[in-house]
């Protein structure tokens, strides 16, 4: 007899109905009774379980009763339509075979556990309900991404992990080397890289985008899709040391034209795992955030606003709310003022930033003042994308370096890409973890990433 999946069980329930089946899975729950049992069974490929009735027939009836939460199991049995009950079908077991057992101090049991215990077993926290459908929805939203792109022709970019320049010129790098750290080699007082692995300082990336942005004056459209790593020191729920990120980069292609591409993006990924993950949604939608999918049907029939920095400002200053952190016009904005704004607005698009606050390598608007970048700010994540339009005409570019002293020869290479046929280039970064928490409600981002690596934190 074949193995069958449950959620082809569940898909295709009629062809099943009285006929006799085999599944393996692990057991959620076994409730013994005097004469039968009930398995409650998860066989990973659906969020739902499916319940297996056992009686006294079976040889190994007792045995069966005493097998623990979390053991694996292969079940053989006939499917019994059940109509009058919550769940359309059961199977009636005619073997119970253990596959493997599980040590009594197996933490993961059917009662409600702390996010907080839960990440200290991140090992096995999928195994919950609420971190199955999170990561679920982690791999159908990472599919619907590539999808989009794909479908609009965009080439998907492998840029490198490990690198020599600082593509946010922001600092906040981890460094790579294989010098021995009880001796390094000092040269004129200041550690020799010559002598590392790479004959020079290397980093690991906090973004793809220089490099991206080299193909798209190849492809016109490109994204890339990979881990970016950042050492800023902060504890926050929205910052992770190491994150996924999206970053497409499109040639020929100015702010407003990205803010589309980003805003349907934002949209079709919404949609897709609307379509695609009916019954996680449902759970978060009970027990994550009551309205969940509401908000973001909401989301699918509005446009987004957009706004000025310098009207971001005016409208907090104006709002009559004491906020902690005062909003300044040559300030960035803190976590409280963007809640208003997206409290008042819903997703909005925050536009036209003051140029110190903000990388190198963004356009320059006329005013002198202001550089073409885009914050999106959403309910609950707040920054999602971070983007701009890049400063094309090299002088600009290179005053910009030379203020903000951002090293010219590392980023020779950089500098060519104006020299050589250049365009108007533009594009953005999605926070992958920032989305999923979008998408699921889930607040924290140690909980929409499998194993986070946060300040003293890398265990597993
Ligand atoms: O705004 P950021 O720093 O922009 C860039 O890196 C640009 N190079 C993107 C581009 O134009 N190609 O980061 C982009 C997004 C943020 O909006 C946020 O969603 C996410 O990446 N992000 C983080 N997510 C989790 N943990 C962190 N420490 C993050 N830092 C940024
Ligand atoms: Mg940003």
């Amino acid at each position: 007899m074949k193995m069958i999946l449950v959620r082809e069980l569940k898909k295709e329930t009629n062809k099943y109905i009285d006929k006799k089946v085999k599944i393996a899975g692990w057991v959620r729950n076994n409730r013994a009774q005097k004469e039968f049992g009930f398995l409650s069974i998860n066989d990973g490929t659906t969020l739902s379980t499916i319940q297996v009735v056992y009686d006294q027939e079976l040889t190994n009836f007792k045995e069966i009763g005493k097998i623990n939460v979390g053991a694996s199991v292969l079940i053989e049995g006939v499917v019994i339509a059940t109509p009058t009950r919550k769940q359309a079908f059961e199977i009636k077991a005619s073997k119970v075979t253990l596959f493997a057992d599980v040590d009594e101090d197996y933490p993961i049991q059917p009662k409600r556990h702390s996010r907080e215990f839960l990440r200290e077993n991140a090992h096995l926290r999928m195994r919950t309900n609420l971190f199955n459908a999170v990561f679920r929805v982690r791999s159908v939203a990472a599919h619907a991404i590539h999808k989009f792109f794909q479908d609009q022709g965009f080439v998907y970019v492998h840029t490198p992990l490990i690198t020599a320049s600082d593509g946010e010129g922001a600092g906040e790098m981890f460094t790579v080397t294989t010098l021995p750290l009880e001796k390094v080699p000092i040269e004129n007082g200041k550690v020799n890289y010559k002598e590392d692995f790479f004959a020079r300082q290397t980093h690991l990336t906090v973004t793809g985008q220089l490099q991206a942005e080299a193909y798209a004056q190849a492809f016109r459209d490109v994204y890339t899709f990979g881990p970016t790593f950042r050492a800023e020191k902060s504890q926050t729920q929205r910052h992770a040391s190491e994150f996924w990120m999206i970053e497409p980069e499109m040639a020929f292609c100015d702010l407003k034209g990205m803010m589309k591409v980003a805003e349907e993006m934002v949209k079709y990924i919404i949609k897709d795992v609307l379509d695609n993950c009916p019954e996680e949604m449902e759970l978060f939608n009970s027990f994550v955030e009551k309205g969940l999918k509401d908000r973001l049907t909401k989301v699918l029939e509005s446009k987004f606003k957009m706004i000025t920095h310098e009207e971001a400002i005016s409208n907090l200053l104006n709002s009559g709310v004491k906020f902690e952190t005062k909003p300044q016009y040559n300030g960035d904005l803190a976590r409280e003022h963007e809640k208003y704004l997206t409290d008042k607005y819903g997703p909005v698009f925050v536009i036209n930033w003051p140029k110190e606050i903000k990388a190198f390598y963004m356009r320059l608007n006329d005013d002198n003042k202001t550089v073409a970048a885009v914050d999106l700010l959403v309910p609950g994540s707040g920054e999602l994308i971070g983007g701009s339009q890049r400063e094309e005409r090299l002088p600009y570019l290179l005053k910009r370096m030379e203020e903000m002293k951002v090293p010219k020869e590392d980023l020779w290479w950089y500098l060519d890409l104006r020299r050589f046929g250049g365009s108007t280039s533009s594009g953005f970064g999605l926070g992958f973890e920032r989305m999923i928490m979008y998408l699921t409600g889930v607040e924290n981002i140690r909980d929409v990433i499998p194993f986070p690596r946060t300040p003293r934190n890398a265990e597993f």
